[in-house]
């Protein structure tokens, strides 16, 4: 009974009001509502107590005047703690990525030796109206080697030299199965290259690995002769390897064609005088071409005379090689970054 005289209610709204207007945050507010609205303070349990409708009125006026004022309070904070935010926590979207920002931006790669050529050779035959033709690198004796024209006996066919899938099916060994393929397409005009992995049961060496990739040429069309495949390498040859190189050929056998030739372009280190990059011959061997074999027509059902075409094969390791000066072949297949970088 006597806790209602206990409490002034100017005292206690005085007092109120001021410690209201001094809360800081709304945390400090929040304890001060408790203080003197909540259900614990002095003002409710006097509320509680009240015994006369004067008494009541006055503590009722005092309460709903506290509770006005710290909702005021409130308010002013949230708005206050909310531009407080905006104004420290705004992010400049336009800044550089903290994990990236400089100077440790993110390193660039570089392109393999392999497909820096291979880039080369596309653009050089892109340039010369050659479409680009994709192979397949699962294929079967039937494209690898029977439309080529390989004899049964011929090694290539042997377990010993070819990696099999099955009996019929095979990793093939060149591109050259692509040039079947095409002819199977389409009528002549022909001009494509088609470029890609071949594979080989070699033991891995310095000089060997069981797979590396070929460039594969073709071109048939009507009065097509052997004076237009060595314009053709001689233009290819310069573009990859300086204006005055000169090429030669050295008569050679392959299957499916007929002459054949093995290229040689004069050595792009000496100039021809002799070295050791072209074992002191003045000439560096660069795969195999020929005149296509009338075989490979008939094969794919056109009369045997009617176009003439040629055909060469080139690896693009041996050409990185020969451009950049890798002696052993294993380092294009290691991934040793120090080797990588040197390439851009
Ligand atoms: N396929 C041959 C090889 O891998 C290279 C080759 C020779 C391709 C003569 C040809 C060609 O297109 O006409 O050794």
């Amino acid at each position: 009974m006597d806790k209602v005289a206990i409490v002034d209610p100017d005292d206690l709204e005085k007092e109120a009001l001021a410690a209201a207007a001094e809360a800081r945050t709304l945390a400090a507010l929040a304890e001060v509502r408790v203080r003197y609205v909540g259900r614990q303070s002095a003002l409710k349990l006097a509320l509680r107590e009240v015994r006369d409708r004067d008494t009541g009125m006055t503590l009722n006026a005092v309460r709903e005047t506290v509770e006005s004022a710290l909702s005021a309070r409130e308010a002013e904070l949230a708005r206050a703690e909310l531009e407080e935010r905006l104004a420290t926590e705004r992010v400049d979207v336009t800044l550089p990525a903290k994990l990236l920002g400089p100077p440790k931006l993110r390193p660039r790669g570089t392109l393999h030796p392999s497909t820096l050529v291979r880039r080369d050779v596309e653009d050089i035959f892109l340039g010369l109206g050659y479409e680009i033709v994709d192979g397949r690198e699962v294929e079967t004796t039937r494209y690898n080697f029977d439309a080529l024209g390989f004899p049964d006996w011929h090694p290539s066919r042997s377990p010993r030299d070819t990696l099999f899938l099955d009996e019929d099916t095979l990793l093939r060994t060149e591109t050259s199965p692509a040039q079947i393929h095409k002819m199977e397409e389409r009528r002549p005009p022909i001009y494509m290259i088609s470029i890609g992995r071949v594979y080989r049961r070699d033991t891995i060496d310095a000089t060997h690995f069981p797979i590396f990739h070929q460039f594969e040429g073709l071109a048939i069309d009507k009065g097509i002769t052997l004076a237009d495949l060595k314009g053709t390498l001689l233009y290819v040859m310069r573009q990859l390897y300086g204006a005055e190189r000169e090429v030669r050929f050295r008569t050679h056998y392959f299957p499916f064609t007929e002459p054949s030739m093995e290229p040689d372009v004069s050595c792009f280190n000496c100039g021809g005088a002799g070295c050791p990059i072209c074992k002191h011959s003045g000439w560096i061997e660069m795969g195999g071409s020929g005149m296509v074999d009338p075989y490979l027509y008939e094969f794919v059902g056109w009369g045997p005379e009617e176009y003439t075409g040629f055909a060469f094969g080139m690896g693009i390791e041996r050409t990185a090689q020969l451009r950049y000066g890798i002696s052993d072949l294993r380092s294009f297949w290691e991934n040793d970054l120090r080797f990588l970088r040197q390439f851009r």
